[in-house]
């Protein structure tokens, strides 16, 4: 757990010397931009959580709330944390908020005309000096970058699933991002208390790229009927001590999302180890994309938290 209290930092803003941003704007609400804005409110940003309709805002801010008690619960930080990380957010339907906000992190879907469309609506609301994150998985950050009209504001950075538990996040510049905006976003990752490694502008970067083969492989085994999900979890799970298994994996990070992952490597390097397994597109068109709609390779509560 790298969860940071807020007590345990300075008050971002507080030190003239420090470049830090202090009021964060999430753009979607999901499984993702939840889990952001709980981490940036533990941290001490203000944080604004935003999403297409009141709906959606207001369940990301409930996943935010949960996923923090459950921080808590698990030793991360005191009830406290969680009353003062929640008073930090709140939300917003549309983009309009982001006026004022020192760093955007972009959470919306892996879909590159939908990103391009928000990025091009931010453009026309945010300041000259706000930096424009994207927390894409996979998709070329130049391509993002290319909808505003300063592309050496917009950087990589991707964070992991769940935010709160995750160490890592990944850096990556854009071909046109400007050094300052790379060193302001590596910055406000280590605020959060997270470890940073950098990646080139390739799809996929460093991690999806392998991750993404490694649970369509899965699938592909499970097609093939080669082993049940259990034993192909199990496995993963005690022959190569990963944490969890492929199945759970994959649930836990939304097979649409998968999908769409596997189309932009295809897309990009046009080699047929990136050929999406039929089963995993069968399922998202029968609407089973993992734990947040309840049924994916498993099945889940009603209520059982997307972070
Ligand atoms: N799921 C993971 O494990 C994971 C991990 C790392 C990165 N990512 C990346 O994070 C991003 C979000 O993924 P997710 O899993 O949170 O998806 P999700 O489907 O859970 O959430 C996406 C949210 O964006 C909202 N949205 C749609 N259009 C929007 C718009 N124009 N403006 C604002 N919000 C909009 C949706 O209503 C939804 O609530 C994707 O780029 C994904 O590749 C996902």
């Amino acid at each position: 757990m790298t969860g940071v209290a807020a007590t345990d930092l300075p008050d971002p803003g507080s030190d003239p010397r420090r470049s830090m941003q202090r009021r964060v704007f999430v753009a979607g609400a999901g499984i993702m931009g939840s889990g952001i804005a709980a981490q940036c409110a533990v941290a001490g940003f203000a944080v604004t959580l935003e999403d297409v309709n009141e709906e959606f805002a207001r369940r990301g801010l409930e996943n935010a709330r949960r996923a923090l008690e459950s921080a808590a619960k698990r030793g991360a930080f005191g009830a406290p944390t969680v009353a003062e990380a929640l008073a930090r957010i709140d939300v917003a339907i549309g983009l309009r908020r982001a006026e004022g906000a020192d760093l955007v992190v972009e959470a919306a879907p892996e879909k590159l005309e939908l990103k391009q469309a928000l990025f091009r609506e931010l453009d026309a609301v945010v300041g000259p000096d706000t930096i424009l994150a994207t927390n894409t998985s996979s998709l070329p950050v130049t391509s993002i970058a290319s909808a505003v009209r300063d592309p050496g504001r917009v950087v990589g950075v991707h964070f992991f699933n769940p935010v709160l538990q995750m160490e890592l996040v990944e850096v990556i510049p854009g071909v046109r991002t400007r050094p300052e905006v790379v060193a302001k976003a590596t910055e406000f990752a280590r605020a959060l208390g997270k470890t940073v490694v950098t990646s080139k502008d390739t799809p996929g970067f460093v991690t999806t790229r392998a991750l993404a083969v490694m649970g369509n492989e899965a699938a592909c085994m499970l097609y093939e009927g080669i082993a049940t999900k259990e034993e192909i979890d199990t496995a993963y799970k005690l022959g190569f001590h990963h944490p969890m298994g492929p199945f759970e994996l994959l649930d836990l990070v939304g097979l649409d999302t998968t999908v769409a992952i596997l189309d932009v490597l295809w897309d990009g390097f046009r080699d047929p180890k990136y050929r999406t397994c039929p089963l995993l597109r069968s399922m998202v068109a029968a609407g089973q994309l993992g734990r947040k709609s309840g049924v994916g390779f498993y099945e889940y509560p009603a209520r059982t938290p997307r972070t």
